[in-house]
């Protein structure tokens, strides 16, 4: 056990998804501690069959399991924060797991209080992001709680293991996407996808393991433009119907899968610092990013669009480090979000073949001003008045000697 706690656990409740890790942990935790074990699964809109996860927890041996509906919460309160800070983690990266984490485990965190839990286990490998992400919040909102991570206490040392294990005990597992399971993870976001073949970065991924977005073979030949509207930052509509959160990246999500669009295969820095590839396929994310922005840069003063370009790194670092719940992201997301009073309008988008431009935008506090931004004449704007500033602003090359550059 990962805390200092070494009471024996009298009841569990295991975070599962169906997937290899999480099927291993929850026959193990079961085996080692022969106590009572909830199975929770979190619907973030990953789109699978939930009722199969949910009976193949029950196969496996868990006492009890609940399925808990997240979507509109991790759209509202989770997605849509984030996107209003335009967090891009190392320039590409939009983020969708790290996103999702943090509400798993808060979700996770108030069954065990339902149920009345004294432990909390995950399936996370003991080298990744996740663990982190799970950990992070347990001891943000529930530091008394014992948590449980498999992958840091058991023999096993592979996922190769984790197949013998599963073999051996008739752990049935959907290898759909090949003869071994890749490390996918899905929600209304994203899906990413890391392992098996994938670890070779010079390798292009397999045919027919990306499900998510369209090859671009099979994309429309004809563009299609999205309007996506906004109110105070958070997107509240497409192409003129409103929506619910959860419902907006629904309805982005389905135009961008067609159209090819938020596929990007890179590789990144874990927050151990071993890189790892991963590929990512983020309709909606990408789409809501760049309207966002579009709606922004109407919008925002001058200097505030930049500060909050300046903060935007920091504020990335914070989620994907698993930071959500940590006082300096709040601190971050409040200087944000008062930046956000008039985000509202309509960015226009045009999607074609797996590209994404913007192609107009509109808001009732544009602060975009024809007379000052005219190249015909105008008289708000005296042009000999920059002369002054110019004066004024290069005084340090007249002066004295001046700093021309020396050559190191
Ligand atoms: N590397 C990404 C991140 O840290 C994706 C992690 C996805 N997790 C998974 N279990 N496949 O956010």
């Amino acid at each position: 056990m990962s805390n200092r706690n070494e009471t024996v656990p009298q009841h569990i409740v295991l975070a599962f998804s169906g997937g290899l890790d999480t099927s291993v942990a929850l026959v193990w935790l079961k085996e080692r501690y022969r106590c009572r074990l909830t199975a929770f699964i979190a619907d973030l809109g990953q789109g699978e069959e939930l009722g199969v996860a949910a009976r193949k927890a029950e196969k496996l041996g868990a006492d009890e399991v609940r399925v808990v509906d997240l979507r509109e919460e991790f759209a509202r309160d989770f997605a849509f924060p984030m996107y209003r800070a335009n967090a891009l983690y190392e320039g590409q990266y939009l983020m969708g797991s790290s996103i999702g984490r943090p509400l798993i485990a808060a979700a996770h965190l108030r069954v065990a209080e339902e149920v009345g839990a004294d432990a909390v286990a995950h399936g996370a490998t003991g080298k990744g992001n996740d663990q982190i992400r799970f950990e992070m919040t347990f001891a943000a909102l529930r530091p008394d709680l014992t948590v449980i991570s498999p992958w840091r206490e058991w023999e096993f040392a592979s996922r190769s293991d984790l197949l013998d294990y599963a073999g051996k005990h008739g752990i049935e597992l959907d290898l759909s996407s090949g003869d071994r399971p890749y490390s996918i993870d899905s929600n209304l976001l994203h899906t990413s996808y890391e392992g098996e073949a994938l670890e070779d970065p010079a390798q292009p991924a397999p045919e027919g393991l990306l499900f998510r977005v369209r090859d671009l073979a099979d994309t429309p030949a004809e563009p299609e433009t999205v309007e996506i509207h906004f109110e105070g930052g958070n997107p509240v509509g497409v192409n003129g119907e409103s929506l619910s959160a959860a419902g907006v990246l629904q309805a982005l999500d389905e135009i961008g899968r067609r159209h090819g669009i938020g596929r990007l295969d890179i590789v990144e820095n874990r927050i151990f610092g071993m890189k790892t590839r991963n590929i990512y396929e983020a309709p909606s994310g990408t789409l809501l990013w760049h309207g966002h922005r579009a709606v922004e840069s109407l919008v925002l003063d001058p200097e505030v669009a930049q500060l909050k370009e300046e903060l935007m790194p920091k504020y990335t670092a914070l989620v994907y480090r698993g930071l959500w719940f940590a006082p300096e992201r709040l601190m971050l997301q409040t200087a944000i979000d008062f930046s956000q009073q008039n985000v509202t309008g309509d960015a226009i988008l045009r999607v074609h073949r797996g590209t994404v431009q913007v192609i107009g935008r509109r808001s009732p506090h544009s602060r975009y001003d024809t007379a000052f931004a005219t190249f015909e004449a105008d008289d708000v704007f005296d042009q000999r008045d920059s002369s002054g500033w110019l004066r004024v602003n290069t005084v340090r090359f007249r002066a004295g000697r001046g700093t021309a550059p020396v050559q190191p």
